[in-house]
């Protein structure tokens, strides 16, 4: 078991339930909202993140796609548009978020390549060296053991495989960093308290992405976790980071 800082942050530190159990019931309860709430605080800037997130995978062709923490399936669908595999699975605990997704697949018409499933993505129902590429876009910081998850991504890769993993992340430098604190625990929390039913989702949100490895930090975890060549980039000043690992 690893003990990073982002497993102890907890959306609801007073109820008994486990982060696996807390995440879940916190994204149920906010799916609705979701998207609307995505769209306001990235400034709109989390489409642009997923279509480079995709495009990093451009040049494997992969034919066989995994989504993990899949949530509304944005990414999924997206991946669709953009690399056109012949199946894309998404895994997500939140049974609302998904009922969200399924809508927008069908909406969409792309049932028959897109299958969005519950499930825990510390431990995968899938077998070993079964997907072409697997996608996560801010997902990762929720998890409750971060090494458990990226070494299920891993082992569920085949060989030569590659892994996009998308995750909100705190700029370096001082004063931007500034900025965005007065952002993030001033302007995000009272944009929730007007969109989104659950205020402390949205203050757990800062504190998580504070407390997540980022960087050459998640960089070298993702390579004791079995990855090869991790590359990093940055967005907005920091504010988003994309990580690309092979296996
Ligand atoms: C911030 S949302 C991201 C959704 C989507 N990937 C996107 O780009 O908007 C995080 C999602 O991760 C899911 N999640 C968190 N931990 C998970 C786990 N261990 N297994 C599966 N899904 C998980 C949550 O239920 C939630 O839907």
């Amino acid at each position: 078991m690893s003990e990073i800082e982002c497993e102890k942050v907890l959306p609801y530190a007073s109820e008994g339930n486990n982060k696996t159990e807390q995440v879940e019931e916190m994204f149920d309860k906010i799916a609705e909202q979701y998207d609307t709430m995505n769209g306001l605080m990235s400034l709109y800037q989390d489409r642009y993140w997923r279509r480079e997130t995709l495009r990093s995978l451009k040049d494997l062709h992969p034919q066989r796609l995994l989504d993990i923490a899949t949530g509304t399936a944005d990414l999924a669908i997206n991946a669709y548009e953009e690399l056109e595999p012949k199946e894309i699975i998404g895994v997500d605990l939140s049974e609302n978020m998904l009922k969200m997704g399924r809508k927008k697949v069908e909406a969409k018409n792309l049932l028959n390549v897109i299958t969005l499933k519950q499930g825990d993505s510390l431990n995968l129902e899938f077998d070993d060296a079964s997907f072409d590429a697997i996608t996560v876009a801010f997902g990762v910081r929720n998890f409750a053991d971060l090494q458990k998850g990226l070494s299920e991504m891993n082992r569920v890769l085949k060989e030569g495989g590659r892994a996009a993993i998308l995750e909100l992340s705190e700029p370096t430098n001082p004063l931007i960093k500034l900025g965005y604190k007065i952002y993030t625990r001033g302007f995000i929390p009272v944009m929730a308290k007007l969109v989104a039913k659950d205020l402390r989702a949205y203050e757990y949100l800062p504190e998580s992405i504070a407390a997540c490895p980022q960087g050459e930090r998640m960089a070298s975890l993702l390579r004791q976790c079995g990855f090869s060549s991790v590359k990093v980039r940055t967005f907005m000043f920091g504010a988003c980071s994309l990580y690309v690992a092979n296996k």
